[in-house]
């Protein structure tokens, strides 16, 4: 396993290209498999789970090729229904393939994908809205096994239970009702930016939908769906972590390739913490600017605050004179990153779903442990601002979600290096 040593104290400057974004190219790379015919995607980040799913898709019997951020993907006639264990424990988002391999050959079995680091991580909604079509569900030894009745039908579904709205499961859902016979409407269906692209890339396909980015999608299933070109949005979760990266090394940073508008609830707080953020086309410029303030965060569906920004926002707060109150409400558990920052010096105090945090002059740079994506790159950025060394172990959590990091951590004047553990 391998290792990223940084040495902390250096205001971040300069210039800096985001990637495609994972969670819009995984539910896209899974919607490929609803035609026979070959789909070129491009802006493909090359990160441990966009592999992790390659190698899903050749083993359902689809030929995979990325090479150089295109992908190009050709289900051709002979499509497995099983996704299997070894894959799906490795990579949630894997349950994506559930729906259009539904879809396409009237059934799926796919390994459940068990809990992470971030908590249980139920599929219920996404088994309510496959049910809603008109299949059957079946559980048993580990993997859910979906089997159409007859053929799929389109019906009126509200995709919510004891939470809000499912980013994964209304992709599911959607790529489901684009074969079912008829029309389907998705109610609480989640608007996150990720979800418009697939959408986007479906519509690319043949497919009919309207209301993609709203709570209400409609659907109207079509017989068959041709293959499609399709450019993958920017990663605004790499590109505000690339903010946050700026805030809290006091520097100056143009984050380039990136879509500002996706960001609007971070930028928004971002500002009433003290940093200025221009925003421009494609890009924002982010410096900070006078004396960082705190400021209090709760993490909701979009276009509120996301819960994959919460532990990089926590960063920041660590060093923001005062208190801050951060509140976690999509995963409430989700603080996998606070006793690894305690150990770095900072006061956080976990009440239920909020963290209190108390600013602290300085953090000292300590050997820490990445537990889930998004807490480690709290831990580098952390580690950015830190007094000497910090040491950031199984950094292979980073390496799911982050293309290039120390590189591009490098080109900005960060002292940042990896070596084997
Ligand atoms: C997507 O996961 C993202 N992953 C997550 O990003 C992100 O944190 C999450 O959406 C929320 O924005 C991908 O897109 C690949 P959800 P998803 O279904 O779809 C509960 C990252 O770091 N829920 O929107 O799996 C669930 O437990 C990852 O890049 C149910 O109760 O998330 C959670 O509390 C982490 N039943 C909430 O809903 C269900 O059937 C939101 O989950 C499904 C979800």
């Amino acid at each position: 396993m391998d290792k990223i040593i940084i040495e902390g104290g250096r205001r971040l400057k300069g210039e800096v290209d985001i990637s495609g974004s994972k969670n819009a190219v995984l539910p896209i790379m899974a919607a490929a498999l609803l035609t026979e015919e070959e789909s070129v995607v491009t802006n493909v980040p090359s990160l441990w789970d966009v592999h992790t799913m390659v190698k899903l898709l050749r083993s359902l019997g689809a030929k995979a090729i990325l090479e150089n951020g295109c992908l190009k993907v050709k289900p051709g006639k002979n499509l497995k229904p099983l996704a299997p264990y070894k894959l799906v424990k490795t990579m949630r988002a894997s349950v994506c393939v559930l729906g259009p391999l539904l879809a396409r050959l009237g059934e799926a079995e796919v390994s459940l994908p068990g809990g992470c680091a971030i908590g249980p991580r139920p599929i219920d909604l996404h088994l309510k809205g496959l049910e809603a079509l008109n299949a059957e569900i079946m559980i048993e030894h580990g993997y859910v096994k979906v089997r159409a009745k007859t053929k799929l039908r389109g019906s009126e579904i509200y995709l919510g239970g004891g939470y809000g709205s499912s980013v994964l499961a209304t992709d599911n859902v959607m790529m489901a009702a684009t074969l079912a016979y008829g029309k389907t409407v998705i109610e609480n269906a989640a608007c996150e930016p990720e979800v418009v692209d697939l959408a986007k890339f479906l519509r690319k396909m043949g497919a009919k939908i309207v209301g993609e980015g709203s709570p209400r999608i409609e659907i109207e299933g079509v017989r068959k769906l041709h293959g499609a070109e399709h450019q993958v949005i920017p990663d605004r979760i790499e590109a505000g972590t690339f903010l946050y990266a700026a805030a809290i090394t006091g520097g100056d940073i143009l984050v380039r390739k990136m879509e500002p508008s996706h960001l609007n609830a971070v930028i928004d707080k971002l500002h009433q913490a003290g940093v200025r953020v221009e925003k421009f086309k494609n890009s924002a410029r982010v410096r900070k600017n006078g004396r960082l303030k705190p400021v209090d965060i709760t993490t909701l569906p979009y276009p509120a605050f996301p819960t994959d920004l919460q532990a990089q926002a926590m960063a920041l707060a660590t060093v923001t004179p005062g208190i801050s109150v951060i509140t976690e409400k999509i995963y409430p558990n989700r603080f996998m990153h606070v006793p690894e920052l305690g150990r770095m010096g900072a006061k956080v105090f976990l009440e239920g779903p909020s963290a209190i945090v108390h600013g602290v002059k300085k953090l000292s740079g300590a050997p820490v442990m990445a537990s889930d994506l998004r807490a480690s790159a709290a831990l580098v950025l952390a580690g950015l601002v830190a007094e000497g060394a910090t040491e950031v172990q199984r950094v292979y959590h980073l390496d799911r979600g982050y293309e290039n990091l120390e590189q591009k951590l490098t080109s900005l004047g960060a002292s940042i290096r990896r070596e084997k553990e």
